[in-house]
């Protein structure tokens, strides 16, 4: 019988603490993989904002996918390194604005589908981490532990802008809020893979918890499910 290969899902919208969550599993269970599925989406946008095609051409931001030389360089205490065709993108990718170009691709069934496989690539031995908006849902439907994490817009948007502020990068906190509304409000409505939790997902709402707090109940999960 083949084995198969496990995977954590980790899905919620940005700013909930999904990155806290997947470094802190990456820890806890030594040798698994980590998948940050947005980072694709983003690398996709900005690719195809830099050649200058419209963003609204799905088939054309598509077509791109496959081509792309993407790498993943070691985890460091914060974010990965991403390199895209041997040229270093870290920074780029991370930004505000590249977050929004990618929320627009993302309603796109085209572009979905071919970044679908892109992301199983990454399901290698002994178990991969996941995050993303619809992991459990489409990607990993056979995941075998499901978080979805939510927390309010406000709380949100006052973590992303001391994420930012760490990384030099200047932001404030009202234009953060409003933008991070507007793209929950289109990643939560559109048709191809909406963001929500899946049936079987595990809801984790860290409004008003400590990041201690939030590791120490995905930790209970672990244990629950029998990971560790
Ligand atoms: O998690 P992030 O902020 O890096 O994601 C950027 C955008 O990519 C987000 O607005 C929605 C989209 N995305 C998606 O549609 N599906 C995923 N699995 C991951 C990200």
């Amino acid at each position: 019988m083949p084995v198969t290969i496990p995977v954590i899902a980790v899905d919620g919208p940005s700013g909930v603490g999904k990155g806290l969550v997947t470094r802190w599993l990456a820890q806890r269970l030594p040798g698994w993989h980590r998948l940050d599925s947005g980072a694709l989406y983003r690398i996709l946008a900005l690719a195809a904002h830099r050649r200058g095609i419209d963003l609204h051409d799905a088939p054309a931001v598509a077509a791109l996918a496959p081509a792309l030389d993407i790498r993943f360089a070691g985890t460091t205490e914060d974010d990965e390194g991403i390199w895209v065709d041997g040229q270093d993108w870290t920074h780029d990718v991370r930004r505000e604005s590249t977050g929004a170009l990618a929320s627009m691709i993302a309603a796109a069934l085209p572009v979905r589908a071919a970044l679908l496989q892109r992301q199983r690539d990454f399901r290698q031995a002994p178990g991969l981490i996941a995050d993303g908006r619809d992991m459990g849902t489409v990607v990993f439907p056979d995941a075998v532990l499901k978080v979805f994490m939510d927390a309010s817009p406000q709380e949100r948007a006052e973590r992303r802008l001391k994420q930012l502020s760490a990384k030099g990068i200047q932001a404030t906190l009202a234009p953060l809020c409003e933008e991070i509304r507007a793209r929950d409000e289109r990643d939560r409505s559109r048709s191809a893979s909406p963001l929500k939790p899946a049936d079987d997902a595990e809801l984790l709402d860290t409004t008003g918890l400590s990041p201690e707090a939030v590791v120490s109940k995905v930790d209970l999960l672990l244990q629950r499910y029998r990971l560790v």
